[in-house]
């Protein structure tokens, strides 16, 4: 495994395997990996000649008052884990590496899909993730991209301008890795503090329990009401409960199979996760 920092030297490591025509698999990161990101890595190594994983925090996602600055940047860490899993190069280069120090001039922004859920609290976020990781595909040039499922909304984002763009990258989306107690895996969940970790997993067992209930029937609007009660119960203050078709459109009834969506803090925490539910007829 080799670590690349700079632009050139990623270019110049892969240059060989491109002209052996290998497939190239990249799997985007911003670090402190956890099961979650190794999946996606296990996933791209079963399907692709060369891995190359990406580590860099992005300023331009977070907001004003987000973590960017306190985001956990662990890269002796990730290398140790990455070698464990099969990860031929990691790319983790420097901001100014990435943006230069000229002004960027150039923006891509998705409309519609971002509008709401976690667009509505995270304005700006979508678009970062958006130029970022078009940068990141300039760059490695891969022939597939792996993101996992428990950013679904991202996810979505990043397929659709794929396909507006006609990007020749095949997006791969992954399940969701989580703990045995439910709880979603993410970077973020080394913020809670002890106490408020036994509650998170209250997320997931809120909306396998929603899951139930629309199988039997339950109005969905009755449905996401209880989800929210149960977890503002619980300590929780709720951002948004939703639910959508797969590709991101507003529902009113559960009559298509849907995705159930969660955003909530707990103490200073944001934590979000979705389960998909099958609608059967
Ligand atoms: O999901 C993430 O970790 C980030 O949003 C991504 C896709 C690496 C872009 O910075």
């Amino acid at each position: 495994m080799k670590l690349e920092t700079t632009i050139q030297g990623l270019c110049a490591s892969l240059k060989s395997a491109r002209a052996e025509q290998k497939i190239i698999g990249f799997v985007p990161t911003m670090g402190n990996l956890h099961q979650g990101h190794l999946n996606l890595v296990r996933e791209a190594r079963k399907k692709c000649d060369v891995v190359v994983v990406s580590i860099f925090v992005n300023p331009i996602q977070f907001g004003p008052n987000e973590d960017y600055d306190s985001y956990p940047r662990t890269l002796e860490q990730d290398s140790q884990l990455l070698e464990t899993v099969g990860c031929d190069y990691i790319f983790a280069p420097s901001v100014e590496q990435m943006y230069g120090n000229k002004p960027r001039l150039t923006n891509i922004s998705v409309s519609n899909i971002t509008a709401d859920l976690c667009g509505l609290q995270r304005p700006g976020h979508f678009d970062g993730v958006a130029v970022v990781v078009t940068k990141l595909f300039n760059i490695v040039r891969p022939d597939y991209a792996f993101f996992g499922e428990k950013d679904y909304q991202q996810l979505a984002v990043i397929r659709q301008f794929v396909r507006d763009l006609n990007m020749p990258i095949d997006v791969v989306g992954v399940p969701i890795a989580r703990a045995e107690d439910g709880l979603a895996l993410s970077s973020r969940n080394g913020y809670l503090s002890e106490e408020n970790r036994q509650i998170a997993p209250m997320i997931y067992k809120t909306l396998k329990n929603a899951e139930q209930e629309l199988l039997q029937a339950k109005p969905l609007d009755e449905v996401l009401e209880s989800i929210k009660v149960a977890l503002t119960g619980a300590g929780f203050i709720v951002d948004y409960v939703e639910a959508r078709s797969l590709e991101l459109q507003k529902v009113e009834t559960f009559n298509q199979d849907v995705v159930l969506f969660v955003a909530a803090k707990i103490g200073a925490t944001r934590l979000i996760d979705n389960l998909q539910v099958k609608y059967i007829s």
